[in-house]
């Protein structure tokens, strides 16, 4: 058996572009017409419409916070205009949620961009701090009061990875130098909205809030147990999951870490090539182990691993995302129960574990994969945007209402 922290943060999170629907501002709505995907976002789970039925189910799975992002595009529809009535919007969202018990835990960033802000180069641009820091300044100011939970930017290094290393999301760049460089816009990004953030609260007299980002961690595990698949992970390790984090660390300025852990990557290399020494993985299905839908492999020991590492920081964790995409909801519970072990383990050595949030509550919009992968607690029929709730939804709920897994 085992018995979560007092006060430990029970919930789901969602992220604008994958669940509002019509988010038709920003860099990805422009891209997924431009690179022809099979589906685009469109009206993703119309939750910009049902979000407080969406809250009554969270509640009623005795959730006790909710994680969701504030679409940038939305506030800004251009550089120098502000829309009133969205920030009206978000102060509902936010108010839908206290009023339901849930306490909102709210992402600044969650890959997308206003698209006049790519316009202007996007975070290679030297000035995309100061707008952003604009945007960040706004919307604090706004629900500073209602607020106590910020996440300044949703994995930086996967939005690094996908859109300036390999290639694969807007602005589709493969460049080392150009993903160094927004690498560094990035932390400066967050040290600068930290600082900011933690002033406007002094300002109003308000108590400390508690700002992080969200920091995809992976366990990266070499295929054959060769030295230079030895080295990649260690580089990988390094670039991919540590650096960053040292950065703010250095910096302190962060009050928390929060981790989204989903798997592991089984590295592969074939030559010497930096490209192929940080990119390459297995390509021969060496891997045992089960998979969610999307081919990712089942890993909960990384998680303990991670976690474990953690220690050095002296901060509290709090797992912002851990989910599995999968039609066979059993696998559903068991991955979430597998992962809350994982957890166990890593609190009973010491690390401070202060909330589990799984992803997602809804099944959405998985970028460039489209609709097809399910990682809903709840699930969405995008016919008729009727939401199902899921048996592994229901077993989970009886951890958020007692804060005990049984084994
Ligand atoms: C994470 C993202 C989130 C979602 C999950 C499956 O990397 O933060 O938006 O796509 O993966």
């Amino acid at each position: 058996m085992i018995v979560f922290p007092q006060g430990f943060l029970w919930g789901a999170a969602t992220s604008a572009h994958q669940v509002e629907g019509e988010n038709r501002n920003n860099d990805w709505w422009k891209w997924e017409r431009s690179a022809n995907l099979k589906e685009t976002s469109g009206s993703a789970c119309r939750h910009y419409q049902l979000f407080k039925e969406d809250f009554d189910l969270a509640r009623s799975l005795n959730h006790n916070c909710h994680r969701f992002s504030i679409e940038w595009s939305r506030i800004f529809p251009s550089s120098g205009a502000i829309s009133r009535e969205e920030l009206t919007h978000y102060r509902n969202v936010i108010q839908a949620l206290k009023e339901r018990g849930l306490e909102p835990i709210v992402s600044l960033h969650h890959f997308t961009n206003p698209l006049w802000f790519s316009k202007l180069g996007g975070w290679e641009n030297p000035g995309s701090q100061g707008h952003y820091l604009n945007y960040v300044r706004r919307v604090v100011e706004e629900f500073a009061d209602l607020v106590k939970y910020w996440v300044t930017i949703n994995e930086p290094m996967v939005y690094v990875y996908y859109s300036y290393v390999i290639g694969a999301w807007p602005p589709q760049e493969k460049s080392f130098l150009k993903a160094r460089r927004v690498t560094a816009n990035l932390i400066s990004a967050h040290t600068q909205a930290y600082k900011l953030i933690q002033v406007i609260y002094r300002n109003k007299g308000l108590p400390k809030p508690e700002v992080g980002i969200a920091k995809n961690m992976q366990a990266f595990v070499p295929c054959k147990n060769n030295f230079r698949n030895r080295l990649a992970v260690y580089l990988r390790d390094k670039s991919f999951n540590f650096d960053f984090l040292n950065k703010l660390a250095k910096s302190k300025t962060m009050d928390f870490i929060g981790v989204n852990y989903y798997t592991r990557s089984l590295v592969e290399t074939s030559s010497w090539s930096l490209n192929n020494v940080l990119t390459r993985i297995c390509q021969d299905n060496h891997s045992s182990l089960l998979k969610n839908s999307l081919g990712w492999d089942i890993y909960p020991e990384g998680l303990v691993d991670l976690l474990l590492r953690l220690k050095i920081y002296d901060l509290p964790v709090i797992i912002l995302e851990n989910g599995i995409c999968t039609m066979d909801d059993a696998l559903r519970w068991n991955f979430i129960n597998q992962h809350l072990k994982s957890i166990g383990i890593a609190l009973a050595k010491g690390v401070r574990i202060s909330g589990y949030i799984y992803w997602s509550l809804l099944d959405n919009f998985e970028w460039d994969k489209g609709f097809g992968p399910r990682f809903g607690l709840i699930g969405v029929d995008y016919s008729d945007f009727r939401r199902t709730v899921r048996e592994s939804a229901r077993i989970f709920s009886l951890v958020c209402k007692t804060g005990i897994l049984e084994q």
